[in-house]
């Protein structure tokens, strides 16, 4: 009997944490393709494509793929810090990035300034 109850109340756990997950998917949320740490070594590592997309010498398809990269960061959780303002952190960064992509004026400074290194490390890393 007792292992039974254990059963049905791991049960009852893994089914609300599920009922949870279905939740916070709002449509705003989705499955990531790579971890933080893989995305941060392609868009932010050594020859930066942030670098080369921020600076305009980026071609289409290196700014699609720094694009998925960011949609990619907001799908992830962060081991630290609030979910609404990591939400707010990678939408700026993403919206900032469709700027760039719509060849608006200035949209490179406005992708460097939302994609501020230290803001998001001290609250997320
Ligand atoms: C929107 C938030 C955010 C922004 C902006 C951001 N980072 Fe990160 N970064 C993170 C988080 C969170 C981690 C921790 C990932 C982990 O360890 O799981 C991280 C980790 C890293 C790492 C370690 C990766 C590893 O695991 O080896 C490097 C390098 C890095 N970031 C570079 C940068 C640089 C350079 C910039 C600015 C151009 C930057 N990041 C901007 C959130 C951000």
């Amino acid at each position: 009997m007792k292992t039974f109850s254990v059963a049905l109340l791991s049960l009852f756990l893994v089914s609300s944490f599920m009922i949870n997950d279905e939740q916070t998917r709002t449509g705003l949320q989705a499955d990531p393709e790579h971890s933080i740490s893989e995305i941060m070594k392609i868009a932010h590592g050594k020859d930066s494509l942030l670098n080369k997309v921020a600076g305009g010498d980026a071609s289409e398809e290196e700014m699609k793929k720094l694009l998925a990269l960011y949609v990619d960061l907001l799908d992830n959780d962060p081991a630290k810090g609030e979910r609404a303002d990591w939400e707010a952190a990678t939408t700026k960064i993403i919206v900032a990035m469709n700027r760039v992509m719509l060849g608006q004026e200035d949209a490179g400074k406005g992708l460097k300034q939302a994609t501020n290194c230290k803001a998001c490390h001290d609250k997320h890393k």
